[in-house]
């Protein structure tokens, strides 16, 4: 058998090839691969047939009935923060936090670390980017001197590990950020994805074996993917994002994959002089100012996770002046506007294939939910026949392709969010009515997408109807 000193891996998505191209077929990145000495890779289990292989050692194996090891969490006390852990760090779990540049992850993970170091539980920062000074006089500004979180800056796993060996396990660590972070156990340079992978396995094999719970911090490249090593990602057990747009305060952080928790819950924070503060109640934000005289926007309940939200949505078709109209999207799928805009005119006769379409999610949020659908029609409709939706109207359902509303999960809490934020009526699926409760609110229950054409557009004394559609 042909045996291979090296191998080459892209830096880019981790995909590993017998031979180096100019370009990563997985990835599609340009001088991104670059060769890797096996000797890295030794930690994966040796070809079959090695003759060489060690002798294994013999291990007990349990059933599923035993004691369920209990996943003891540390709550950080920051409320939106303990909401996408699912109720705190769990003893021995890793988490890798992504985002780009800026957006406050240093900053919210040093809260993180003072809150915890606060309640008297051993906290430790370690930067990799800045000095201690530097990570110093960020803390002070943020009337943080006084935790008693332990701070370093080095970049050696190694030396890192002996460290945080030393007394008694720490209950949480940052490591900030895992692409500065560099082990002898590799001999690929630092940043490379040999280095980050082979960095992350030692601190992941620290937290297990002591119980910490360590979040790497993961740079994201301009696409949005955590940089360099996606293996990274199966390795840990969690994986969050924090998001938000340079033009607004806020950031959002959000679970892409948790252990020991549901994905679907998001954090709120406002980005301010003292930090990140807390938005207990972001449906206000994202509603933020409105005009209610103007069509074109409507009001989608939402629901991330557990929580209902409440985001407006803002639509504007104007004539075309091209052969192919521009479709311009910002906060929701691309694909499903082309999809809601074929449905309007297949199903309702909205002729759209004349007009450019913008759609805007206020706040700068992104919406991830099918059920937006039925709002995202209703304003395109809106602005198309330019007739105002009622200001106390909200509106939530999946539109399918054959034109049919569809019932979607969680109506209740839906319209309860809604009834209490001063909204009164509501568009939508039909059959989900008993959903409203005690809420009081007016219901007008869709089947088809056809009706909801009508009723915005085809009120009763509205003269525009037959002219614009
Ligand atoms: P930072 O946490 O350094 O971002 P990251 O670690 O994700 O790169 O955040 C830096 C940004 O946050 C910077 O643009 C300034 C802003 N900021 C505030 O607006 N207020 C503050 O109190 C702090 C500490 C930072
Ligand atoms: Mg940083």
């Amino acid at each position: 058998m042909a045996k291979r000193s090296s191998t080459f891996a892209c830096q880019a998505c981790g995909a590993v090839y017998q031979r180096w191209q100019g370009k990563c077929d997985a990835c599609g990145e340009w001088n991104s691969i670059a060769e890797e000495s096996s000797a890295a890779a030794s930690a994966a289990p040796v070809a079959a047939g090695g003759a060489r292989l060690k002798k294994g050692r013999t291990f007990a194996l349990e059933n599923l009935q035993g004691e369920a090891m209990d996943a003891p969490r540390t709550p950080s006390g920051i409320a939106e923060l303990d909401r996408v852990t699912g109720g705190g760090f769990v003893k021995g779990s890793v988490i890798l936090l992504g985002g780009e540049p800026g957006i406050g992850k240093s900053t919210l993970l040093i809260q993180a670390a003072a809150a915890i170091a606060r309640k008297g539980a051993r906290a430790v920062y370690i930067s990799g980017e800045e000095s201690a000074g530097q990570v110093r006089l960020r803390a002070q500004r943020l009337g943080l001197q006084d935790a008693p979180v332990e701070l370093a800056a080095e970049t050696s796993v190694e030396d890192i590990l002996a460290t945080l060996s030393q007394g008694a396990p720490p209950r949480l660590v940052i490591i900030d950020s895992i692409q500065t972070m560099w082990t002898e156990a590799a001999e690929a340079a630092p940043g490379t994805v040999t280095q980050v992978r082979a960095a992350a396995q030692g601190l992941i094999r620290f937290a297990k074996g002591s119980g910490a719970a360590i979040i790497l911090v993961g740079h994201v490249t301009k696409d949005g993917q955590i940089a360099g090593p996606r293996v990274v990602e199966h390795m840990v057990d969690a994986v969050m994002s924090f998001e938000g747009d340079a033009g607004h305060h806020f950031r959002i952080l959000r679970a892409v994959k948790n252990r020991f928790g549901a994905t679907d819950e998001i954090g709120v924070f406002e980005m301010g002089g003292e930090g990140l503060v807390e938005v207990p109640n972001p449906s206000a934000l994202f509603l933020g100012a409105r005009d209610a005289k103007v069509s074109g926007t409507a009001v989608f309940a939402g629901m991330e996770g557990t929580r209902p939200l409440l985001i407006e949505i803002q639509a504007l078709v104007t004539p075309s002046a091209l052969g192919t109209p521009r479709r311009a999207v910002v906060g929701w799928d691309t694909s499903r506007l082309a999809m809601v805009i074929a449905v309007l005119e297949a199903r309702a006769g909205v002729r759209l294939a004349m007009h450019d379409v913008y759609m805007n999610v206020a706040g700068g949020f992104r919406i991830m939910e099918p059920a937006a659908d039925l709002a995202v029609a209703a304003a395109l409709v809106s602005s198309m026949v330019d007739i105002p939706i009622p200001p106390e109207m909200t509106l939530f359902g999946e539109v399918s392709l054959s034109g049919l509303v569809r019932p979607v999960p969680q109506a209740a809490a839906r319209l309860k969010e809604a009834a209490k934020l001063g909204f009164s009526e509501a568009m939508l699926p039909d059959g989900l009515q008993d959903a409203a409760g005690k809420t009081g609110l007016t219901l007008h229950p869709m089947r088809q997408i056809a009706d909801l054409v009508a009723e915005i557009a085809g009120g009763k004394g509205n003269p525009k109807r037959s002219a614009r559609i």
